[in-house]
């Protein structure tokens, strides 16, 4: 009988992010041991996504952002969504910071894709019609209205100046790697002080800028949140089970339905 073919799902998966032996583990290409004795997480952040370890100023910039999306209360959406899954079970603790996670969405925590996205479109409309900064920005503004949607990257429920944005750029700055993502997220927030009202560049806003500038793709503007926001999710599941009783998560709730039948 001749050998059958192998089918697909017999073919090896390829990766180029990490092999292993019996002894020894490389991430892309380096040994982790090494990484262990003389690289920060950052470093292996940007190295895992980007097959190259970063410059020092990269990974200050890749640290800053990190720390900025690390925990914003227990009220935000994600660190809420979190609490309300430890409060029901503390069997699960990995449930609860994956309840967190999936909070994360295009208004809260994961509006950088998004705004990267607007940004690369700004900039190729920019340089497609000859537009200045501030024309490209009042254009693609005046588009995310027209689809009856909020600009991502700009407004904060608590903060009327994110305090992170400026520390973002401000390193971006030093650096020497403030460019035109930076500057175009500037000029959406100059374009729609009048038609709108001054809303600031919030985190999601400034991290996608920086990023743009630092060459990533839109999607890790997400991803980055989201590595970041996992430690301060912890620390509000470990809080939760630590210093509250179980179900001690009662929601007011005002039923306006139909009166009783019968
Ligand atoms: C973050 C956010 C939800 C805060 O919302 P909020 O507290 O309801 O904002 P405000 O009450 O100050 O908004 C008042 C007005 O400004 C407008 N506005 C707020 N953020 C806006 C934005 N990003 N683009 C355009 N208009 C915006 C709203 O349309 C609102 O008018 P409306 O009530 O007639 O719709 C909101 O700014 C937003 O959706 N931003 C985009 C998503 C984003 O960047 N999320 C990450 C947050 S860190």
């Amino acid at each position: 009988m001749s050998a059958s073919k192998p089918t697909p799902e017999w073919q090896p998966w390829k990766s180029a992010i990490s092999d292993s032996d019996e002894t020894t583990l490389w991430l892309r290409g380096h040994d982790a041991t090494a990484l262990m004795r003389t690289a920060s997480f950052a470093d292996v952040v940007f190295l895992l996504h980007r097959s190259r370890l970063p410059t020092a100023h990269e990974r200050r910039l890749i640290d800053a952002i990190l720390i900025a999306v690390s925990d914003h209360g227990p009220g935000s959406p994600s660190a809420a969504a979190a609490r309300v899954v430890a409060t029901g079970s503390r069997l699960a603790p990995e449930a609860a910071v994956a309840a967190g996670v999936l909070a994360i969405g295009d208004s809260h925590a994961g509006a950088g894709l998004a705004c990267m996205q607007l940004i690369a479109e700004g900039l190729q409309l920019k340089r497609d019609e000859n537009l200045s900064m501030a024309d490209a920005a009042a254009r693609i503004l005046a588009a995310t209205k027209e689809r009856g949607a909020r600009f991502p990257g700009l407004g904060h429920r608590t903060h009327s100046t994110d305090p992170r944005t400026a520390v973002l750029f401000d390193l971006a700055r030093e650096g020497g790697a403030e460019g035109d993502g930076v500057a175009f997220i500037r000029a959406v927030e100059e374009a729609a002080r009048r038609p709108v009202k001054p809303l600031p560049i919030n985190v999601d806003g400034a991290l996608a800028a920086v990023l743009y500038d630092l060459g990533f793709p839109p999607l890790f503007a997400k991803f980055i949140f989201i590595i970041g926001r996992v430690a301060g999710l912890t620390a509000q599941v470990t809080e939760e089970y630590t210093r509250e009783k179980p179900m001690r998560i009662r929601i007011p709730v005002v039923y306006d339905g139909d009166p009783p039948k019968g």
